[in-house]
């Protein structure tokens, strides 16, 4: 029986984790696993009345479960950055959830704002390392408010810290099993301190450990315009936080939208989180007309990482054939259905295998 703990947040990720939750029920009917859900509230509107973003216990709670489903975090009354520190990234550091997971892959149907460039050229994986670089908080001000001001942010790259990432990258391209090619992006031309570290531990790494993934290297820049251009040319990628932020909103874009986008927050040891990457998008909230695809796309990476194969297969199968045969859009109120009907739709896929 897998503990998993759902996290629907605010705005619309109440409503789409809703649906995720109905695949998620015939998915675990029809794959033959079970599993018990638990609620918590974390996010805006609890913020608001209690003053807290997360409670102390969360962490340890959230620990003894196996896996957790998040919608989205994001309030239009709370300023910027508290709830998106407070309770996203706070879980990402003390979960230590230290890879993210995003696949970019566009199902046959979905329109890509890429010219010439269909499901054939868009089906590669960032991993992004997800507890250091410039999300670390590491520097400061001096003379804070004055004409001398001085702003430091600092990217901490530990050794430690890029090695297990590395290693994650590695095994998910040998596992993977597509050109076995592993790029790693970067900045080595101007980055010279923390990608230097990067690329060292890279080819060691890989030619002790892994002599059977061919290993590429592409700086960051190019890497945009590659994916824009040649994303045939991509199998898996691995980059610091903020490069694999950047680079992903960019491979969400390409795959289709935030309607579609998914990613997981993964220690390969302990409890993972999985999410939407798209935010809270309050002005849809509460109108049945938000995509919920990115969640139940979400929920299929949970079901996967929880080793039910071949749920998570059924799964992505009725996700490719809603797309390609019933949604009209992946925009929000343009899909042709509700966000329930979505949900609906998926479920009754999942349930005919
Ligand atoms: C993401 C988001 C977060 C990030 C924000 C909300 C803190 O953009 O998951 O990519 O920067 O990591
Ligand atoms: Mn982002």
């Amino acid at each position: 029986m897998y503990k998993i703990a759902i996290i629907p947040g605010d705005g619309t990720g109440p409503e789409v984790t809703a649906e995720a939750e109905k695949v998620l029920a015939v998915a675990a009917a029809s794959g033959g696993f079970i599993y018990e859900a638990t609620r918590f509230d974390f996010g805006g509107d609890r913020y608001l009345r209690t003053g807290e973003v997360l409670p102390a216990s969360a962490v340890d709670e959230l620990r003894r479960f196996d896996a957790i489903l998040l919608g989205a975090i994001g309030h239009p009354d709370v300023k910027p950055g508290i709830l998106e520190k407070g309770i996203l990234l706070q879980l990402r550091f003390e979960l230590d959830l230290y890879v993210n997971l995003r696949p970019v892959k566009l199902y046959p149907g979905v329109e890509t704002p890429l010219k010439d460039k269909g499901p054939e050229h868009i089906d590669f994986v960032v991993v992004r390392e997800n507890t250091e670089g410039l999300y670390a908080g590491a520097g400061g001000f001096l003379k804070k408010g004055t004409p001398d001001e001085v702003a430091i942010q600092e990217s901490i790259n530990t050794r430690h810290g890029v090695e297990r990432c590395l290693r994650y990258a590695f095994d998910y391209t040998r596992a993977r099993d597509r050109a076995k090619t592993l790029t790693l992006v970067g900045k080595t031309n101007v980055l010279t301190y923390a990608f230097d570290l990067w690329e060292r531990a890279f080819h060691e790494i890989g030619a002790a450990e892994y002599p059977d993934i061919k290993r590429d290297y592409a700086h960051v820049d190019a890497t945009c315009m590659w994916m824009v251009k040649n994303p045939e040319w991509f199998d898996v990628l691995v980059t610091d936080n903020m490069f694999g932020d950047i680079i992903t909103d960019l491979g969400a874009m390409i795959q289709g939208g935030m309607g579609i986008a998914a990613g997981g927050n993964i220690n390969p040891a302990t409890v993972s989180m999985f999410e939407p990457i798209g935010g809270s998008a309050p002005k849809y909230t509460g109108q049945g007309v938000i995509n919920p695809m990115a969640a139940i796309a979400a929920c299929q990476m949970l079901i996967a990482h929880l080793g039910e194969s071949k749920a998570a297969a059924r799964v992505d199968r009725a996700i490719a054939h809603v797309l390609s045969t019933k949604l009209k859009s992946m925009q929000a109120g343009r899909m042709g259905y509700s966000t329930a009907q979505v949900g609906d739709l998926v479920a009754a896929a999942v349930a005919d295998g």
